[in-house]
């Protein structure tokens, strides 16, 4: 892949962004807005000579192979994970889902956090477990607890940088060395945090995931997923089952998604530093029990985030927060919100609440459920691009339900 890199003069992340993955062999125009290539195939020989030099070359050939609207996304967020190539699918669940599929076997062991997105979970207890693969849930912020849980047969490490819906934090470096004691591997998701805010793969982990539905799109208008690695045998190996599976990304999703990826500097920036402000303010509210963010000083891994992020202002978009356990209250609280509408997803330019006992986390067990700190007072918050004093103060006006 060639990058949007010169000798004489270096350009910043934001700036760069702008003007990787654009490269789409055989196209000798530059349109300044990038096409959608929306072909089931290309015609890829005059003759068999030329078809097998199609295929030699790795072009063009059927859309469930290849396409150069999945191609282009995935080059910027190879570019912003500072991995090695990404591959593109049709959602985040599709991206998680494969990749397990590809890189473990019956017989294997993998550790997931007990920190975790709902379907993850879901897709890990019923999906995965059918196929073979036992999992040992634990909390990745005890160490001890990990390093404890690591059998021979350990495969895979599996956690969200921020986990959904509670924001607990996992030292990925520390991870990445319990992994590659054993030559495990350590996936990660990144979809809370996203790589405007930390890149996992330069801090150890093997493989990132994104749900590209959320903040990297940013506009709440396609379904998409990425897997983003350093090495080029797991690629293959992914690649490979994608195509049997069928979950590759559909090029017009990944067109609206390369539109979008375009303002993720300034739309994730603006996200993260109103949650930050937000956050700050829920915490100070005599109706909000506990805030969760990692800038919040009461935070339990407040010194972790320190850690992991250049600054509070850019750690996450996505809060959530305890009130009290009353429906009829909650209710009134949530009439009374003006901005924020309730929405099952997250990452949008304008923030959406969430109610995890009902949508994220709906089929979680109640047992696990409970040690993920999901009560019935718990609403998390996405927090969008709008002016942080406007959230404050419709926020604030809406807990005067509790009053
Ligand atoms: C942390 C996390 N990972 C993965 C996913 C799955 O993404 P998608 O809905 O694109 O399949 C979600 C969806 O909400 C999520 O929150």
């Amino acid at each position: 892949m060639e990058h949007f890199e010169f000798d004489d003069i270096s350009f910043s992340e934001g700036t760069r962004l702008l003007y990787e993955g654009r490269n789409v062999n055989g196209l000798d125009i530059s349109p300044e807005a990038f096409p959608l290539f929306m072909t089931s195939a290309f015609n890829i020989g005059k003759n068999l000579k030329e078809v097998e030099q199609t295929y030699d070359e790795k072009g063009y050939t059927y859309i469930r192979t290849r396409n150069p609207n999945r191609k282009a996304l995935a080059d910027v967020l190879t570019y912003l994970e500072q991995g090695t190539d990404t591959l593109i699918f049709s959602s985040g669940m599709g991206a998680i889902t494969t990749t397990h599929f590809a890189l473990l076997a019956p017989g294997d062991h993998m550790l997931c956090n007990e920190n975790i997105y709902g379907e993850t979970f879901d897709a890990i207890t019923s999906l995965l477990k059918n196929y073979g693969v036992e999992t040992t849930f634990v909390p990745f912020d005890n160490l001890e607890a990990v390093r404890e849980a690591m059998r021979p047969n350990t495969k895979m490490l599996y956690t969200e940088v921020a986990s959904n819906p509670t924001d607990r934090l996992c030292d990925i470096e520390a991870l990445a060395r319990i992994a590659h004691e054993q030559d495990a591997l350590l996936m990660v998701d990144n979809t809370f945090t996203t790589p405007i805010c930390i890149k996992p793969l330069t801090l150890g982990a093997d493989i990132v995931i994104n749900s590209l539905t959320k903040f990297i799109n940013g506009h709440s208008d396609a379904l998409a997923g990425s897997i983003t690695i350093k090495d080029m045998d797991l690629y293959e190996k992914i690649h490979t089952v994608r195509m049997l599976t069928g979950t590759s990304g559909c090029p017009y999703a990944s067109w609206l998604v390369y539109r979008g990826i375009h303002t993720a500097d300034l739309r994730i920036r603006r996200q993260c530093d109103n949650a930050a402000k937000l956050a700050a303010a829920l915490n100070e509210n005599p109706h909000v029990s506990v805030v969760n963010h990692p800038s919040v000083s009461t935070h339990p891994q407040y010194e972790l985030g320190k850690k992991l992020f250049a600054s509070p202002s850019l750690m996450t978009g996505m809060l959530s927060f305890e009130m009290p356990d009353d429906r009829n209250k909650i209710n009134a609280f949530m009439d009374r919100l003006h901005i924020a509408n309730y929405a099952p997803t997250l990452g949008g330019i304008r923030t959406t609440l969430s109610y995890p006992l009902l949508s994220s986390h709906m089929h979680v067990p109640e047992e696990d459920r409970k040690k993920m700190n999901i009560t019935g007072g718990l609403m998390r918050v996405s927090v969008g691009i709008e002016n942080p004093e406007d959230l404050i103060a419709d926020f604030t006006h809406a807990l005067k339900a509790f009053d």
